[in-house]
This record gives structure tokens, C-alpha cells and sequence, in this order.
């Protein structure tokens, strides 16, 4: 191993990235090119990373799509421009395969707010409850979830599970509002949030809405329930995508984290998309700092050094598997 490699190695678990210099006179989108070709690297990339990032990749997804991909990708390395959960939940489906995210530093408000150990002890108090966990969580929350959902399938799976049955949702307090709401159930709710969607302002939206009368409301269950309340339509990524190419309405104001505007725009180029007011008076986007961690350049250097590599404990990783493979199994007829 090179002295540079070696050095840079050193610095990952404080960085999360590796710290090597990107030779200035490359052409960065050549290179990853090159690298993909000659490493069989597959890049998938979720729609809240920037432009380059998604043109750039070879699969472009919600986190159930993306998840599917991983499962079934014939490449030898896969390079998650995602977050953290996202490339984990890659490698639990993959074992064999190498998975790398460019910034390991890429994590997830939600994620964050819940933990194995927490969840353990919640089922202690509700023993008869199952749990059905949102995609964006560790492991080890995974290791505890009987079925995990993302945005796109939770409603479908949480219809088909009997009504008298009593469930614990992690770890999304908004979304398990949302679908307690379209379920009709009565769902224990984990505490927990994403920074990026709380951060929208339901009287700035109100406001957006009122100085364009033409515009409908499009927002992502993350959000809280009054900027939902104020939705005309309420969706997972690839569903709000769907749902802006087929309508006839020309205008909407964006309620999700702003990346989606790229692939809204190539899709729908004729409509005028406004991104959704966040509380914060001095700036009027809604960017997941997680996600905009990756760049080409740590594309770049992951391609070429195979690192950050995501590694899960083989015990943990079999006790993780079972809720995602559930979920597969449940949500066939979901594109
Ligand atoms: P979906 O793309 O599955 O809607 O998830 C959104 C999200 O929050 C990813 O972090
Ligand atoms: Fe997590 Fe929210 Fe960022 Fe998605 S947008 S990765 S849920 S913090």
C-alpha cells in the first residue's frame, strides 16, 4: 500500500472520506467512467443528490428502487450515492459484493434519532406489538423491525397486516402520523424526524400558495401534518415524480428536499416547479446537507481505492435481512 493511501486510510474513520488530492487536470466524469468500466462498478444514486451526481449515475431511484437494484445488480462494486442507511441496506442484501459510499459522513437526522437498544426496550412495554420500521434506520434498528417499508410501499404493507394487530412504527413520527391517518390504525410512534422535511414553514407554504393560486402543493410524507394538510398530493420520491409528469396542472411548489427538481424538470419540461418554503427566513432551499456530502470528486476517489467501504457484522446483517426481504416480498406489485 502507497504512502498517500496508507496516510489517507488514517484519517477515514475522523473524516468519513478519503483525504487524498484529486489531480486538477482530470476530467472528474471521464475518470468514473473509466474506473466503473474497468472495475464493473455499478453507481446507483437516490433523486436528493445534486444534477451531476444523477446524470452521472447508472440507476436513479427511491430508496425501494434503489434497494431492489442493490439486490439485483450483476456488478462487483456498488457505489451508493445515497446516505448511510441507504448503501448499509445495499450491502445486507449483497453480502458478496463490495459497496462503497463516497462519504461515510453521510447520515440521516432520522436515522440518527433511534437506536436498536431504544426500540428494544420500547417492544418490552407494547410485548404483543410487531414493528414495522421506515427504510431510513441502522441495522441494528433493522435487526428489531419484523417488516421494514419505505414511502413508496408502507401504506400497501400496513393494509395488509390485520387490523387488530398492534404495531410499533420507527422511526418516523410524521410519516406513521400520515399513515395512522390514511390506515385508519392507531400506531405506536417512534419519535423521530428529518431535519430537512420538519424544516418546512407551513405559513410561508401558505403564503407560496396564495401568491400563486395555480399551484398545487406536492409534498413528501416526511413532513409534519399541517404543511401535509395543505398537500394536494402526498408522496414518496418516484410517486411525486409520477404524479408531476401526468398532471395537467403547470405549476407546483415542491415540498421534498430540492434535488428532486432536476429529474422533475427533465421529465416535465414545460411546468414551472417552486421549491416549498423552509422556516429559515435567509434562504429559500430545502437541502439535505447528509445527501449534498457526496461530490465527484469522492466519487472519484472511492472508484479508484475502493473505499469507504460499508461492512456489517454477519450476525447482525442475517437479523437484518429478514425485515427487508419481507418487505420485497410484500411490495411486488409496487413499482
Ligand atoms: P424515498 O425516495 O423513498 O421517497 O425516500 C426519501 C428519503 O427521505 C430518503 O432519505
Ligand atoms: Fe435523512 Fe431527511 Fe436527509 Fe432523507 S432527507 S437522508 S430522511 S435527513
Amino acid at each position: 500500500m502507497n504512502n498517500t493511501l496508507e496516510k489517507a486510510i488514517k484519517t477515514l474513520p475522523i473524516k468519513g472520506y478519503l483525504d487524498i488530492e484529486v489531480p486538477k487536470d482530470i476530467n472528474l466524469i471521464d475518470e468514473i467512467n473509466k474506473l466503473k468500466k474497468e472495475k464493473n462498478a455499478v453507481i446507483l444514486a437516490h433523486y436528493y443528490q445534486t444534477g451531476e451526481i444523477q446524470d452521472l449515475s447508472d440507476y436513479l431511484g427511491d430508496s425501494l428502487q434503489l434497494a431492489r437494484k442493490a439486490k439485483e445488480t450483476s456488478a462487483d462494486i456498488i457505489v451508493f450515492c445515497g446516505v448511510h442507511f441507504m448503501a448499509e441496506a445495499a450491502k445486507i442484501l449483497n453480502p458478496e459484493k463490495k459497496v462503497v459510499l463516497p462519504d461515510t459522513l453521510a447520515g440521516c437526522s432520522l436515522a440518527d434519532s433511534c437506536t436498536g437498544e431504544g426500540l428494544r426496550e420500547l417492544k418490552k412495554k407494547y410485548p404483543n406489538a410487531i414493528v414495522v420500521s421506515y427504510i431510513n434506520c441502522d441495522a441494528g434498528v433493522k435487526a428489531e423491525t419484523d417488516i421494514v417499508v419505505t414511502s413508496s410501499n408502507a401504506e400497501t404493507i400496513i393494509n395488509s397486516i390485520p387490523k387488530e394487530q398492534e404495531i410499533i412504527f420507527a422511526p418516523d413520527k410524521n410519516l406513521g402520523a400520515y399513515l395512522n391517518k390514511k390506515t385508519g390504525r392507531n400506531m405506536i410512534l417512534w419519535d423521530g424526524a428529518c431535519m430537512v422535511h420538519e424544516a418546512f414553514s407551513m405559513e410561508r407554504i401558505a403564503k407560496q400558495l396564495a401568491d400563486n393560486p395555480d399551484a398545487e402543493l406536492i409534498a413528501h410524507p416526511e413532513s409534519e401534518t399541517p404543511v401535509l394538510e395543505l398537500a394536494k398530493f402526498i408522496g414518496s420520491t418516484s410517486q411525486l415524480l409520477k404524479y408531476v409528469q401526468e398532471s395537467p396542472v403547470q405549476k407546483f411548489i415542491i415540498g421534498t428536499e430540492e434535488g428532486i427538481i432536476h429529474e422533475m424538470k427533465k421529465r416535465a419540461p414545460s411546468k414551472e416547479l417552486i421549491p416549498a418554503l423552509t422556516s429559515d427566513e435567509s434562504c429559500a432551499c430545502s437541502e439535505c446537507f447528509y445527501m449534498k456530502r457526496n461530490t465527484l470528486e469522492k466519487i472519484y476517489l472511492c472508484l479508484k481505492y475502493e473505499l469507504p467501504e460499508i461492512h456489517v457484522e454477519e450476525n447482525l446483517r442475517v437479523q437484518a435481512l429478514k425485515p427487508i426481504e419481507k418487505m420485497l416480498e410484500l411490495s411486488q406489485s409496487i413499482k
